[in-house]
């Protein structure tokens, strides 16, 4: 397989599929390489087109069992032209459910060639003790192992339609989309404004920081984890008694799930 350049292209809200696609896209080879952060509305807007001999390495975080909503919005402006990829998912630990499966299927959709997939397990965003600092060391040694096995597959193949589809896990129907929680800011606001800064969707209210649109917030998190005073969170009981229980009954050390 020819490359002639890498792109890195994510949307990730709280940062750590950001990492990860970028250490992967990094360490592939000696390669130019393009970054497209998809946190950034006027990115999602703008359309993509990608060649044969461009190779992306794309990833979403999992949100209950799927990719977050607005993905949708963004395949429609990625367009490829057989062009070789490498689908990621990250998850807190708990699962992945359909979301590689639905990355997989939306790219193939817009023209591009799945050459490979991964889940890989990272910190939850809700909850600072589910999957602590992961991806850890431990993790980072099976990255360097999958970035090998993808090394030698892009080397060994001499023409990607003569690669069968790829599989991954995931199920059809897929999971139905759920709700999301919306936070909201309480009088401990300091009116920094960095929660408006880095709200993907541009949900918060500029001239008043503890105010959320419902209607265009994804329940990303990333306002809660910005916030240096605690003023934004979400408010819910029993939202919060789930994120709570997560330390249970995600417990248990999952590993990265490869598909190459
Ligand atoms: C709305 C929402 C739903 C989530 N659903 C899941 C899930 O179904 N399974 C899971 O293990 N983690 C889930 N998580 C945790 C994220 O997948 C995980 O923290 C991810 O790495 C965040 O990526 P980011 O740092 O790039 O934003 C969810 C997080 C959010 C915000
Ligand atoms: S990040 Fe927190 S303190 Fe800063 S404006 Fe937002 S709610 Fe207020
Ligand atoms: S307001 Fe909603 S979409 Fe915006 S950062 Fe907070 S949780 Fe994410």
């Amino acid at each position: 397989m020819k490359i002639n350049k890498i792109t890195s292209i994510y949307f990730s809200p709280n940062g750590t599929t950001k990492k990860i696609v970028n250490k992967i896209a990094h360490e592939i080879g000696n390669y130019d390489i393009q970054e497209i952060n998809l946190n950034l509305v006027e990115n999602r807007m703008m359309e993509h087109n990608f060649k044969s001999d461009d190779l992306v390495v794309i990833g979403f975080p999992v949100y209950a069992d799927r990719l977050p909503e607005l993905s949708k919005e963004i395949f429609k402006n990625i367009k490829g032209n057989d062009t070789p990829v490498v689908a990621i998912v990250s998850y807190g630990n708990r699962e992945y459910g359909d979301a590689l499966l639905e990355l997989k299927d939306n790219l193939m959709h817009v023209g591009m060639k799945v050459i490979s997939g991964a889940a890989i397990i990272a910190e939850h965003c809700f909850n600072k003790n589910v999957a602590a600092n992961r991806p850890d060391e431990k993790d980072d040694l099976q990255i360097f192992d999958y970035i090998n096995k993808l090394k030698y597959k892009i080397n060994k193949t001499n023409s990607i339609n003569s690669l069968p589809e790829l599989y991954v896990k995931g199920n059809y129907p897929y999971n139905p989309l759920k709700t999301h929680q919306v936070p909201t800011g309480d009088e401990k606001c300091i009116l920094c404004g960095l929660c408006a800064e880095n709200c993907p969707v541009n949900a918060i209210n500029e001239s008043n920081f503890r105010l959320t649109d419902g209607d265009l917030c994804i329940g990303c998190g990333s306002c809660i984890n910005v916030c240096p005073t605690g003023s934004r969170a979400i408010r819910n009981e029993e939202f919060i008694a789930f994120i709570k229980n997560l330390e249970i009954i995600a417990s248990q050390r999952k590993e990265i799930e490869v598909f190459i």
